[in-house]
Formats: structure tokens, C-alpha cells, sequence
């Protein structure tokens, strides 16, 4: 092999050992970035006709070809050939093959440094979109859950163990509003990444009067980037996607916990429907929850690419190197995971059967404590004496092995002259939510006025 048909032969006059050759190429994965390297070189090449380095029929010629290059390519009539690297040299081959000195203009200017960081914006612009649309359908099956659970009590945990009773909606709608603020956290970054690197050159820009306002506009970004250093340099905007994916899948992760937890034989709250659960090859009675444990392990997989890219970052000295070429594969895994996973949460959501009758036999009588010692309260009794006093009486309850509710009104008074005929009333899950009707509460009121909100953010759109 020579090395007169790669892109940089003219200097390196050995050809790389095969397996250099093999280790140093991107173009298995970057492939994905052919589309956005077609967009970035017409632009580039109108770019060079305005400044007039290309004459308007060149830049004409050169953006027909490359449209002609993107039917080929889809048509899978264009095949990879050993000499190229990764996407941009492959799209520069193929254009030079067929325009012949024309095509070998169109890196007048540039770098694979600007072209690259410009191609990975666009992939992240329409990435963010798609994961803003799925979160909006995960978003409209949890609200669509909700209305139909304001009332259905069951007890929510603290530390794994019972603490009070609360509504299903409550608990569907805490998924909500963590995922509503992904969703803001991901049009807070779409904001931030659209700037255009295009015409920062390797490091210190392009020799030629190119107009990037201009080209900016052409390619839909807000602005281009402010520094050509600071665009080659960094990937910031790539560890912020990863991070807004790697929340959603954190806070997707527990909520595939909890409904693993809720669908086991014990609790029974809910069952998973069976087009999101696999059987077991050895035991015919299986329906194991698969769908959400794979959600819980691919979670791990995603904050591990948002580890692995500030890894890459931290001590490379700030300017392109080749490491850089390692931010593609996690970017790309780590959004591809979670829209999968966003969507898989969807379908289990809206497929979920519940048990209400099951979630009000699990209430149990202890659950309403904090309200027996509030009960104390309103009678005048101050809260730390009275979180004292229901203490002993749920350990008495449990000493003499009767349920927190069937102590009776004597038995209470042996504790507190407070207590009246009235008390038994405070054991009922209705009573207990009615009594938390303000702003946030797991009330009825309350939670009707969250799905309000909820309605209306999904109505005026993530903004
Ligand atoms: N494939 C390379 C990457 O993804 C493109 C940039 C190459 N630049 C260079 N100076 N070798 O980073």
C-alpha cells in the first residue's frame, strides 16, 4: 500500500502499518455523520463561492454532485474503499472521483477538525428532537395514568418500608415532573449547542474571507461559534447530551425498580403487560419483567459514556488531538439507549394493568401514625410529645399483636385523654390523602391542580 491515496500522502511517505490502519479508523461509526457531512459540504462549497474562491457554477456543480453522492449512498451503490479514514474522506473521495479537480477544491479553508465538530452538531440537533418527541409521549402516558388514579390509595414507601398512604396519580406525576425538567435540561442544551464550528480551520480559522454569519444562517445555526480555538477544542456540548441522557435513565432506572418491585408476587400492585415481559426457558410459570430490567442495565451503559467522554476530556492539552475521535461511539450509543428506553418506559406505562383492590389491602393501619400524632396536635398536644406518645402505642400495638386500629378507644386514653370516639376515623386512606390538599399534596385537590399544570406544559410545549 502507498499512501498517495490518503488524504494527507503527500507528507507521510510510509504507508501505516496494517493495523495502525485498522486502529485509526473512525468510519465504521462516523458513517452515521454522512448525511450531516453532505449538508455541511454544500454549504461549505456556497461558502467558497461567496467568497470567491469557487465561481457560482462550480459551487452549483459541486452541490449537485454531492446530492447525487446522498441517492448513491442510500441506494448502497457506493462502497468504502480501504484508503478511507472516516465519512469526510470517503464524501471528498467520492466527489474528487467524480469531478476531478473541482471535488479536490472543496477543502479549501477547512479541516476535518471544524467539519467534524460541525457534522456532530447537526447529529445532536436532530438527536435532541427526537428524544424532546419521545419524552413528550412518556410525558402524555403518565398524565393519562394520573386522571385515572386520583383516588387510588396505596402505601408509599420510605427506606423500602411503608410510610403513608399516597395516590397512585401522586406517584405517576413525581415521574412526571422529574422528566419534564429532562426535557428543559435538553432544550437548555439544544440552545447551547447550536453554534457552527464551520470555518474555524484546525485551530485558528480559515485564510479566506468566508462569511460564517452567512453560512450559519444557511445551516440553520443561531450563530457561528466565537472562537475557532474554543470550536476545534472542545466537546462540551456533546458531555452535556450525555448528561441529560444519563438523568432521564436514572430517573427511568428507578422507575423500572419500583414497578419491578410493585409487579413481584408479594406487593402485586401492578402487573406489567405481557408484550413487555419474556418467559423463563426452564420454568413455565415465568413472566419475568424484562423490559425494565434491561431499562435498569442500559442505564448503567449511558452514565458510563457520560464518564467515558470526561474522562476523554480532562487531560488532553486544549486543541484538537486525536483522541477526540473517541467522543462518536458513546455519543451515538448513549442516544440511540435512551430514546430505546424512553419509549420502552412509554409502553409499559400505557400497557400497565393496576390492582387498586391489592394497594388498599397493603395498606396497613400503621401508615396512618403521622396522623394519629397529628390528631394529638390539633388538640393541643405539641409534635414532639406526640410523635413520642403514638410511638409507644404503635410498640404496644405491636406487643400485644394487634393491628394499630383495633386498639381501642380505652386503650388509647390509657396514653392520652386527647383521644375521643373520633379517632377511629383517622384510619381510612381517603381521610388520610383529603387532609393534604395543599399546593404539591398527595390530595386529590392538590393532585388534580398538578395534572392542570401538567396539561398545560404539554399544550404550550417544552419551552
Ligand atoms: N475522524 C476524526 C475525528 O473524528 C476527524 C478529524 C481528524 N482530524 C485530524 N486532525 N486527524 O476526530
Amino acid at each position: 500500500m502507498s499512501t498517495e491515496n490518503k488524504i494527507w500522502g503527500g507528507r507521510i511517505q510510509q504507508p501505516p502499518s496494517a493495523l495502525m490502519d485498522a486502529y485509526g479508523k473512525s468510519i465504521h461509526f462516523d458513517c452515521k455523520l454522512f448525511d450531516a457531512d453532505i449538508t455541511v459540504n454544500r454549504a461549505w462549497a456556497l461558502a467558497l463561492a461567496d467568497a470567491g474562491i469557487l465561481s457560482a457554477a462550480e459551487a452549483e456543480s459541486i452541490r449537485h454532485e454531492l446530492a447525487q453522492i446522498q441517492r448513491d449512498y442510500h441506494a448502497g451503490k457506493l462502497a468504502f474503499s480501504p484508503a478511507d479514514e472516516d465519512i469526510h474522506s470517503a464524501n471528498e473521495r467520492w466527489l474528487t472521483e467524480r469531478l476531478g479537480d473541482l471535488g479536490a477544491r472543496i477543502h479549501t479553508g477547512r479541516s476535518r477538525n471544524d467539519q467534524v465538530a460541525t457534522d456532530v452538531r447537526l447529529y445532536l440537533r436532530e438527536a435532541y428532537q427526537e428524544l424532546q418527541q419521545a419524552l413528550t409521549d412518556l410525558l402524555t402516558a403518565l398524565v393519562t395514568m394520573a386522571e385515572e388514579h386520583v383516588q387510588t390509595a396505596f402505601p408509599g414507601q420510605t427506606h423500602l418500608r411503608q410510610a403513608q398512604p399516597i395516590s397512585w396519580a401522586h406517584y405517576l406525576l413525581a415521574f412526571f415532573f422529574q422528566l419534564q425538567r429532562d426535557q428543559q435540561r435538553l432544550m437548555d442544551g439544544y440552545k447551547r449547542c447550536n453554534y457552527m464550528p464551520l470555518g474555524s480551520g484546525a485551530i485558528a480559522g480559515a485564510a479566506f474571507p468566508i462569511d460564517r454569519h452567512n453560512l450559519a444562517r444557511e445551516l440553520g445555526f443561531t450563530a457561528p461559534s466565537e472562537n475557532s480555538y474554543d470550536a476545534t477544542a472542545d466537546r462540551d456540548v456533546i458531555i452535556e447530551m450525555l448528561y441529560g441522557c444519563s438523568q432521564i435513565m436514572t430517573h427511568l432506572s428507578r422507575l423500572a425498580e419500583d414497578f419491578i418491585i410493585w409487579s413481584s408476587e408479594p406487593y402485586g400492585y401492578i402487573e406489567i403487560d405481557e408484550s413487555y415481559t419474556t418467559g423463563s426457558s426452564m420454568m413455565p410459570q415465568k413472566k419475568n419483567p424484562d423490559s425494565l430490567e434491561l431499562l435498569r442495565g442500559k442505564s448503567a451503559r449511558v452514565i458510563g459514556h457520560l464518564v467515558s467522554l470526561l474522562m476523554l476530556m480532562k487531560g488532553i492539552p486544549t486543541a484538537y488531538v486525536r483522541d477526540l475521535q473517541e467522543d462518536k461511539e458513546p455519543l451515538f450509543d448513549a442516544v440511540e439507549q435512551t430514546v430505546n428506553s424512553i419509549r420502552i418506559a412509554t409502553g409499559v406505562v400505557s400497557t400497565l394493568k393496576v390492582d387498586n383492590q391489592r394497594m388498599v389491602q397493603a395498606l396497613d393501619a400503621a401508615l396512618y401514625a403521622t396522623d394519629l400524632a397529628d390528631y394529638l396536635v390539633k388538640k393541643g398536644m405539641p409534635f414532639r410529645q406526640a410523635h413520642h406518645l403514638v410511638g409507644a402505642i404503635v410498640a404496644e400495638a405491636e406487643h400485644i399483636g394487634v393491628p394499630l386500629d383495633e386498639l381501642t378507644l380505652q386503650q388509647l386514653q390509657t396514653h392520652s385523654e386527647l383521644f375521643n370516639e373520633d379517632v377511629h376515623g383517622i384510619f381510612d386512606p381517603q381521610a388520610a390523602l383529603g387532609k393534604r390538599n395543599l399546593y404539591g399534596g398527595t390530595g386529590p385537590e392538590s393532585v388534580r391542580q398538578q395534572i392542570d399544570l401538567a396539561k398545560k406544559y404539554l399544550g404550550d410545549g417544552p419551552e
